[in-house]
C-alpha cells in the first residue's frame, strides 16, 4: 500500500495493537505448535476462557492495589449495565472456570494451558503493548515446591525449542499470610522514613500495600526500594522450607537460578514462590515470562481451598529473541491457457490438495510466459502446465522451478513425483 492510501488515523490500528501479517505469523504458529507439544508432554490440557470477564474477577484476583487493576484495565459497562473488563491476565479466569465447573472434583490432574490476547492500558513501548499475547500455564492442587521447579523446567524446555538463548532465571519467595504482615510493617516503616523521596503513587502505596513500591519504574523510587529490608529475612519456617525445596528441585533439574529478593512481581496474589525468566538480549522490558504460586486465590473467591501455581510467557517478547527454523512451504502453481484449461486446472488443483499438496491457481487469465513469471515471483516449487494438448492426452507438464526439469504424466504419476521430492 502506498503511503497516501494508508488508512486515516481514525481507521488505523489502535495505538499499542498490531497486525500480525503473513511472513511473521508463521513464527507465531510455530511457537503455538511447540508450546502445545511441550505442555502436553507434561500432561497439561488446554482450557479456553472468555476474553472478557466481570470486572470484580480481576479486582479480587489480580488485586485492588496492583498497577494492572488501578491503572491498566480496559473496563466498560455493557448494554445490560454490567461492568466488564477485557482480561489483563489469565490466571483469575482459570480459577473461576475451575470453580464454575468444579474441575477440582473430577480427580484429573489440574494442569491447564492457554494462548491468547490480553489487554493492558499501559504506555506502549518496545516489548510493551496494549493488546499483547500470552502463553499461560497453571497447575492446581500441588502444594509441593517440586511442581514450581517442574514448570520452570518446562518453560526452559519450550524456550530451548524456540532457540531462545541468553536467559536468566530469577527466583524468590514472597511469603504467605503468616509472615507477610511483619514484612509489610517493616517496609512501611522503611518507606515512611524516606516518604519525601518517593513519587506520589508510591507515597500512596506506602500506606495501602508497600510491597507494590517494588513495581515502580521511577528511578528515585527504585533507589529507595533497593535499601528496603529483604523479604528473605522475614519468611516463616514453612515458607523457608518451601523455598529451600524449590531451590533443591531446581538443582535436581539442573536449572541455574539467581535469588532476587526484590522479585515481588506486580500482581497481588502471589504466595511463596515467584520467578521470572529474563533475556539478556532485551532492554527495559526483559521478562520473557513470569509466574509464581497463589495458594489463596480460589479460597478468597469463596471456592474450595485449592492452591495454584503457574506462569505466563509474553509471545511478542519471546518471538523478538527466538530463532525458530522455518521451512519454506512447497507450492504447486497451476498454469493454464484458456477457459477449458482453467476448469481442468481447478479440478486438478482440487485433486492435488485432496492429496496434501499446497496448490495455487489464480483466475486472472495469463499467457504461459506470464504464468511462469508469476510462479517465479511467488517462489513456487513447481508449475503444473495445463493446456489444450495436455487436456486431450490427460497428461500434464510438471516443471520443478529450482532445477528447470520438466516431466509429463497423468495426475497420479505427478502426485507420486511430488511426494518423492
Ligand atoms: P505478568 O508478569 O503480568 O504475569 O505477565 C507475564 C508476561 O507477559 C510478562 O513476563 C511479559 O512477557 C508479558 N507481558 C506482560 N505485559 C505485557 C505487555 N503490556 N506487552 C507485552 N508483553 C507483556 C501474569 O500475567 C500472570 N498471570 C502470570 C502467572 C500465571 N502467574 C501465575 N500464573
Amino acid at each position: 500500500m502506498t503511503e497516501d492510501l494508508a488508512p486515516k488515523k481514525e481507521l488505523a490500528a489502535v495505538k499499542g495493537t498490531k497486525d500480525i501479517l503473513p511472513g511473521e505469523v508463521e513464527k507465531w504458529q510455530a511457537l503455538e505448535r511447540l508450546a502445545r507439544e511441550t505442555f502436553e508432554l507434561y500432561h497439561f490440557r488446554e482450557l479456553r476462557a472468555p476474553v472478557f470477564e466481570p470486572t470484580e474477577l480481576f479486582e479480587k484476583g489480580t488485586g485492588a492495589t496492583s498497577d494492572v487493576v488501578t491503572k491498566e484495565m480496559y473496563t466498560f459497562i455493557d448494554k445490560g449495565g454490567r461492568s466488564l473488563t477485557l482480561r489483563p491476565e489469565y490466571t483469575p479466569s482459570v480459577v473461576r472456570a475451575i470453580m464454575e465447573h468444579r474441575l477440582d472434583l473430577e480427580g484429573a490432574p489440574m494442569r491447564y494451558y492457554y494462548m491468547g490476547p490480553m489487554f493492558r492500558y499501559d504506555k506502549p513501548q518496545k516489548g510493551r503493548y496494549r493488546q499483547f499475547h500470552q502463553v499461560d500455564i497453571e497447575v492446581f492442587g500441588e502444594k509441593d515446591a517440586a511442581v514450581d521447579a517442574e514448570i520452570i523446567e518446562m518453560a526452559h524446555a519450550l524456550l530451548r525449542k524456540l532457540g531462545v538463548t541468553g536467559t536468566e532465571t530469577l527466583v524468590n519467595s514472597v511469603g504467605c499470610r503468616a509472615c507477610r504482615p511483619a514484612y509489610g510493617a517493616a517496609l512501611r516503616e522503611a518507606a515512611g522514613k524516606r516518604l519525601a523521596e518517593l513519587c506520589p503513587d508510591c507515597q500512596r502505596k506506602a500506606e495501602t500495600n508497600p510491597l507494590r513500591i517494588f513495581d515502580c519504574k521511577v528511578e528515585g523510587c527504585r533507589e529507595v526500594a533497593a535499601s528496603f529490608p529483604s523479604i528473605q529475612d522475614f519468611l516463616c519456617e514453612e515458607c523457608r522450607d518451601h523455598f529451600a525445596r524449590l531451590l533443591a528441585t531446581l538443582d535436581v533439574l539442573e536449572i541455574p537460578y539467581r535469588i532476587d529478593p526484590r522479585l515481588v512481581r506486580g500482581l497481588d496474589y502471589y504466595t511463596k514462590t515467584t520467578f521470572e525468566i529474563v533475556s539478556s538480549h532485551l532492554g527495559a522490558q526483559n521478562a520473557l515470562l513470569g509466574g509464581g504460586r497463589y495458594d489463596d486465590m480460589m479460597k478468597d473467591f469463596g471456592g474450595p481451598d485449592v492452591c495454584g501455581t503457574g506462569f505466563a510467557m509474553g509471545i511478542e517478547r519471546v518471538l523478538s529473541v527466538a530463532e525458530i527454523p522455518l521451512a519454506d512451504p512447497k507450492v504447486l502453481y497451476v498454469a493454464y491457457l484458456g477457459d477449458e484449461a482453467k476448469k481442468a486446472g481447478l479440478t486438478l488443483a482440487r485433486f492435488f490438495r485432496a492429496n496434501g499438496v499446497e496448490c495455487l491457481i489464480e483466475f486472472k487469465d495469463r499467457g504461459m510466459k506470464a504464468h511462469f513469471g508469476r510462479a517465479n515471483k511467488l517462489r513456487a516449487s513447481w508449475v503444473l502446465i495445463v493446456g489444450e494438448d495436455e487436456m486431450a492426452k490427460g497428461r500434464f507438464g510438471l516443471k520443478a522451478m529450482a532445477t528447470g526439469r520438466q516431466v509429463d504424466g497423468a495426475r497420479e504419476e505427478l502426485l507420486a513425483l511430488l511426494r518423492e521430492s
